[in-house]
């Protein structure tokens, strides 16, 4: 079961995978990418992170991009690795040219990695338990609905957290509405309605976040789309956060103050609950 990389349709070990250092994703984060993870051998939801990929590229003016290519490597890959719970990245650039911020004409060949690791379970205690998370500025660019690999805002984000004993960090606007964390989607919970962020600009529509949407109203919980503020994150009944690596996870403390009864919340554990006999099903 080795860890294994493609680069431009090359397969190898991680450790011989090299780009260019005139990539412009190396130079300029001019690219985009998609993290999809497998159960039991299964790659889930495959085709809604290949419809945003497919949708980033067109933002960022790559649609002639071969995606359908692109998923063949990602089977092939996949299928070499043989890792059952895989994380699977897939990142595409704008490819190698002398620095020069314009497009390069003629459009350089586009470089796509594609790696495939060990995606081991999150430790139990964080999903039993809950976690702690720390709001921190938005101060991301105007389309962060559009999957790029410019993520510095989101590290020096999630960088505080950790520095504040807080495992993520959540995004809050300058007029104090929260958006997202800083690689998860949230939810908050209060009298049994659930209420998340408007796929909208100002966060990236997760493809959990869509899928917990469904169970939710699967299981008969009324869902609100929009943007609550801090006040209101903080007396919530319950917060989550929902992502392809995070799953469905409890938040019960924000700023150092309990959410709720500072215990995951009945309604978190009912979705972390569906979304798992989901996953034990793939
Ligand atoms: C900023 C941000 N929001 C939300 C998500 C969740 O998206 P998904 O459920 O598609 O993984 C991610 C995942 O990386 C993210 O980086």
């Amino acid at each position: 079961m080795p860890e294994l990389a493609m680069v431009n349709g090359v397969v190898s070990g991680l450790d011989e995978a090299f780009v260019s250092i005139d990539d412009r994703g190396f130079v300029f984060g001019d690219g985009v990418y998609e993290v999809i993870v497998s159960y039991h051998g299964n790659l889930f939801l495959l085709d809604e992170h290949v419809d945003r990929l497919r949708r980033s590229l067109k933002f960022i003016r790559m649609e002639y991009v071969d995606v359908d290519a692109i998923v063949q490597q990602i089977h092939t890959v996949f299928a070499a690795a043989e890792i059952p719970r895989a994380k699977v990245y897939v990142q595409v650039t704008r490819g190698v040219a002398p620095r020069n911020h314009q497009f390069p004409v003629p459009a350089p060949k586009p470089t796509v990695v594609v790696t495939v690791r060990d995606f081991p379970p999150l430790p139990e205690p964080l999903f039993t338990d809950g976690i702690s998370c720390l709001t921190r500025p938005d101060t991301r660019w105007g389309r962060v609905d559009i999957k790029t690999i410019n993520l510095l805002p989101n590290c020096l984000a999630k960088q505080e957290a950790i520095e504040n004993n807080c495992l993520e960090a959540i995004f809050v606007s300058a007029e104090g509405k929260v958006r997202e964390a800083s690689a998860a989607n949230l939810f908050l919970v209060k009298n049994e309605t659930i209420i998340t962020h408007p796929a909208n600009e100002l966060i990236l529509c997760g493809i959990t976040r869509n899928a917990l949407l469904e169970l939710a109203e699967r299981a008969g919980y009324a869902v609100e789309e929009r943007s609550p503020d801090v006040e209101e994150l903080l007396l919530a009944d319950e917060v989550f956060l929902s992502g392809t690596t995070a799953e469905v996870l409890p938040v019960v403390r924000v700023d150092d103050q309990p959410i709720g009864q500072g215990r995951p919340g009945p309604v978190s554990l009912k979705l972390l609950g569906m979304f798992r006999e989901w996953i034990a099903g793939k």
